[in-house]
């Protein structure tokens, strides 16, 4: 029995129409490319998180049993779609003002179809604005319905009709669609989606619905596949991904999930974004502890290192309940790394706030900070409270703790000189370059066809981003 509602997943039907469409689409495809002797191209832009890189994989695996090809060069592309994000404003203005470019494109190219999804479109105000404000955009659709982009692409193809199609904040799952990943060694895999936390002052229980998790069968199936094809990082990704299972009535939890993961045979690592400190458990700790696959790295957005702040925030935790999981997971994980995102400038935030947040910014030592000026968003709780600190100041207060970082990053990795780490290659050019399991970019020399392998290295040297390291 399942507590989350049978709805949630897109049903078998549904999914057996979306690869009929596809086909349809594919026949067109093919026919033109048959008669012209011309391929067609996709070009995907993702704004925002690791959902989102996710989302376009998916996106691309329809495309390509569709019949188009991926391109990086937008120019070349006979259709374009944007995975956009909504997070902070200066996200959304950036995808919408591109957008708005795109008519010119169009006026070249009349066959070019145009596409938008993704979080910004969730917003219903938005996408409307966008349907009647920007002709030139023949579809619109959501974070909930992929399965249904080859039904809105044919018909679009077929009958020139434009369509919007964004579900509610209901979230569905639509399991059994192909993925084209973007990268060989290291893979994306959701495991949850959505969010029931509200934080004062974000979007994404709003425009990526309410949270629910993958059936576990369901992520070990996709995990083994990705294995077997070569990967050698996953990294399970949700808003919240302590939570996982939480509506299921039976099946594991967050860390009966790792413990299953981690028991699948095969050399890869194990990585999870992104935790809430509310939930993130001793019990947790104690699994990742017995998870050798799981890597040493945490991150832990802790957002305001003061109290009042992240009571106005509804972060549910106090900054010594924060410290406590900081100090217990550093003591049973040895060569822990955590990173964390703060906001400066919530609206109400004084000196005197934020002073404690570079206080626990300088106690916790974090190895890596994502720093974000407050941007108010429609609809959530935030948006309603007084902001009297001018912009100037919050992005002060901002870049006076990239500085601090910065100096603590640098002594940070410093202490990693001389030690021994394994790393796996995932790129190489003028050198080698991969990530130790505390996720800290490490560069070296070595025979490109180590790529796509664990190697164990010395570290010789270091700076505030990266360690510099030779093979052993
Ligand atoms: N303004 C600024 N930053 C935000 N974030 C989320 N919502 C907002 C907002 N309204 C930041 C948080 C979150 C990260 C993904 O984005 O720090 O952890
Ligand atoms: Fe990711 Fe949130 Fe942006 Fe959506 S709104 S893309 S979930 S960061």
């Amino acid at each position: 029995m399942l507590l989350q509602n049978s709805n949630t997943w897109a049903s078998g039907s549904e999914i057996k129409e979306m690869y009929e469409y596809a086909e349809k689409v594919y026949d067109i495809k093919k026919a033109y490319t048959d008669a012209t002797g011309r391929k067609r191209y996709a070009y995907i832009q993702t704004y925002g998180c690791q959902q989102n890189l996710s989302d376009s994989e998916r996106i691309k695996g329809l495309l390509v049993i569709m019949g188009y090809s991926i391109t990086e060069d937008m120019g070349s592309a006979d259709l374009i779609l944007f995975n956009t994000c909504a997070v902070r404003a200066g996200a959304q203005d950036r995808a919408q003002s591109n957008l708005g470019r795109l008519k010119i494109y169009k006026k070249d190219k009349p066959d070019l179809i145009i596409g938008v999804f993704g979080c910004m479109t969730q917003q219903h105000s938005v996408a409307e604005r966008l349907f009647k404000g920007f002709n030139h955009i023949d579809l619109i659709f959501g974070t909930q319905n992929h399965h249904r982009f080859p039904l809105m692409l044919y018909t679009l193809i077929t009958e020139k009709k434009r369509t919007i199609c964004v579900y509610d904040s209901e979230t569905r799952i639509a399991e059994g669609l192909p993925v084209s990943r973007d990268e060989k060694f290291r893979a994306w895999i959701p495991i949850m989606y959505g969010c029931n936390n509200f934080c004062s002052y974000c979007i994404v229980p709003y425009v990526r619905g309410r949270e629910t998790s993958r059936r576990h069968e369901d992520i070990l199936d996709e995990i083994k596949k990705v294995i077997d094809s070569g990967a050698k990082e996953i990294t399970l990704l949700g808003q919240n991904v302590n939570s996982y299972g939480k509506y299921f009535n039976d099946g594991p939890d967050f860390s009966g999930l790792l413990k299953m993961i981690n028991s699948i045979r095969g050399n890869f690592r194990i990585r999870f974004m992104t935790s809430n400190p509310k939930d993130f458990s001793t019990g947790l700790v104690d699994s990742i502890a017995e998870c050798e696959k799981v890597t040493r790295h945490i991150h832990l957005p802790v957002q305001s290192g003061s109290n009042r702040i992240l009571r106005l925030m509804n972060r549910g935790y106090t900054k010594e309940a924060y410290l406590e999981k900081i100090s217990y997971a550093r003591n049973m994980l040895p060569g822990l790394e955590i990173t964390s995102d703060i906001i400066t400038g919530f609206p109400g935030e004084t000196r005197q706030d934020f002073d404690e947040t570079i206080e626990l910014v300088k106690n916790v030592e974090y190895t890596s900070l994502f720093t974000f000026i407050y941007s108010p968003r429609e609809g959530t709780a935030a948006a309603k409270l007084d902001d009297p600190v001018p912009y100037s100041e919050k992005s002060a207060w901002m870049r006076e703790l990239i500085d601090i970082q910065a100096d603590i990053s640098e002594k940070h990795l410093k202490k990693l000189v001389g030690s021994e780490q394994k790393i796996l290659v995932d790129s190489a050019g003028e050198h080698l370059a991969g990530r130790n399991s505390g996720n800290i970019l490490t560069v070296f020399n070595g025979d490109e066809s180590l790529l796509g392998t664990f190697v164990d290295v010395k570290i010789t040297d270091s700076n505030r981003r990266e360690l510099k390291a030779e093979l052993l």
